[in-house]
């Protein structure tokens, strides 16, 4: 264990055994202690603020794992207006936010017009804006960017193609992939990801999804629990994947010691205190929901969510209050991470 800890923290590589081998292991605790001081050395005690507009959740896909899918036809579907949107973010940037997420399911509304000009908008507030919006061409990536766009999340969630075909129908592995080697090929910072817990998942394949993680290599790397939702046609699963979760953003950090790394929502629905544990172990980044209440129950990716019934402005000095009971304080800069090398 010590040796296997030792190489990961003095040479940044481990083998895929070696991440079996923590991914198997029951000595969490040393795992998640070695990452705190590598991300103390390297990306210091600031957390980074991303402020999360989730604007619409209606989405052409039908991902059996999520409560977004097209086919649940529970969802009371919303989207906003580009100048709501844009509202929200200029309060945003009010509340000190120096970076907006914008969030959605892939809808088709919003088109490379009016996209890019509520990334334009965004970025007048001297923000940095980051995007989560599924899969795109490489013509809407390059629009993007062009608009002032910096950063782009698109999670991998797994690289198994037997698992992704099945819990992706309509999709494929060598899609994802493209975009994301788009997303770096345009110079964007690239924020990628996996679940932890998806019914089907191995361990064997987790170790993959790590590696190439590290070989994109991320900017930014969400890890996240997989959550049941009963309205969803996966598979339903027993136990609670929480620790697993951290361990993986654990051995993230070890391995790619100066990148940006949330701490999780789905993290802090499995746990209540999940986010300030995983800022313990290895994480150095929140996403506050900065959504207007009325929306965020609609939003309902997993059940349980946090924060459902707040405001923007309570999300934003709550969280800051429960960074502050951990000894440690929020970032006054944009944290891009070539900053933090
Ligand atoms: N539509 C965009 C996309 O898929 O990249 C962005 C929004 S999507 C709701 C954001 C993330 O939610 C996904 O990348 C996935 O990892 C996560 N997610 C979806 N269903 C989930 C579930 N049941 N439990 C935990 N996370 C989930
Ligand atoms: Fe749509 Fe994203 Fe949910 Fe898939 S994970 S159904 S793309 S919102
Ligand atoms: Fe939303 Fe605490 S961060 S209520």
């Amino acid at each position: 264990m010590y040796s296997i800890l030792y190489k990961a923290v003095s040479t940044c590589n481990l083998d895929k055994s070696e991440i079996l081998y923590l991914l198997k292991t029951e000595e969490n605790a040393k795992i998640f202690s070695a990452a705190d001081k590598v991300r103390k050395e390297h990306v210091g005690d600031k957390v980074h603020l991303r402020a999360l507009i989730e604007f619409s959740n209606y989405c052409k896909q039908n991902c059996l794992y999520c409560g977004l899918r097209r086919g649940n036809a529970k969802v009371t579907r919303y989207r906003l207006d580009p100048q709501e949107i844009i509202n929200l973010a200029k309060k945003a940037a009010e509340y000190g936010y120096k970076t907006i997420v914008l969030q959605s399911g892939e809808d088709l509304y919003y088109t490379i017009d009016r996209m890019s000009k509520i990334i334009s908008e965004i970025k007048k507030f001297d923000t940095a804006v980051t995007l989560s919006i599924g899969e795109k061409t490489f013509e809407e990536y390059k629009a993007y960017r062009e608009a002032g766009a910096d950063r782009y999340l698109l999670r991998i969630e797994t690289t198994d193609e037997v698992l992704y075909d099945k819990l992706n129908p309509g999709m494929s592995l060598k899609n994802r992939m493209r975009c994301l080697e788009d997303i770096k090929r345009l110079g964007y910072e690239v924020g990628s990801g996996i679940m932890v817990g998806l019914p089907g998942q191995t361990i064997e394949s987790i170790a993959k999804d790590i590696i190439y993680l590290k070989s994109i290599p991320v900017d930014m790397a969400g890890i996240g629990p997989f959550i049941y939702h009963p309205d969803t046609p996966i598979e339903k699963t027993e136990g609670n994947c929480f620790e697993l979760a951290l361990k993986v953003m654990a051995i993230l950090r070890l391995l790619m010691p100066d990148i940006n790394i949330p701490a999780t929502t789905a993290m802090e629905t499995l746990n209540p205190n999940g986010r300030l544990i995983a800022l313990q172990c290895g994480a150095n980044v929140v996403m506050p929901n900065a959504t207007e209440t009325a929306y965020r129950k609609h939003y309902e990716i997993y059940p349980g969510k946090i924060c459902i019934g707040d405001s923007p402005k309570h999300c934003r000095f709550c969280i800051e209050n429960k960074i502050k009971s951990i000894n440690r304080n929020v970032a006054e800069s944009k944290g891009y991470h070539r900053s933090n090398s």
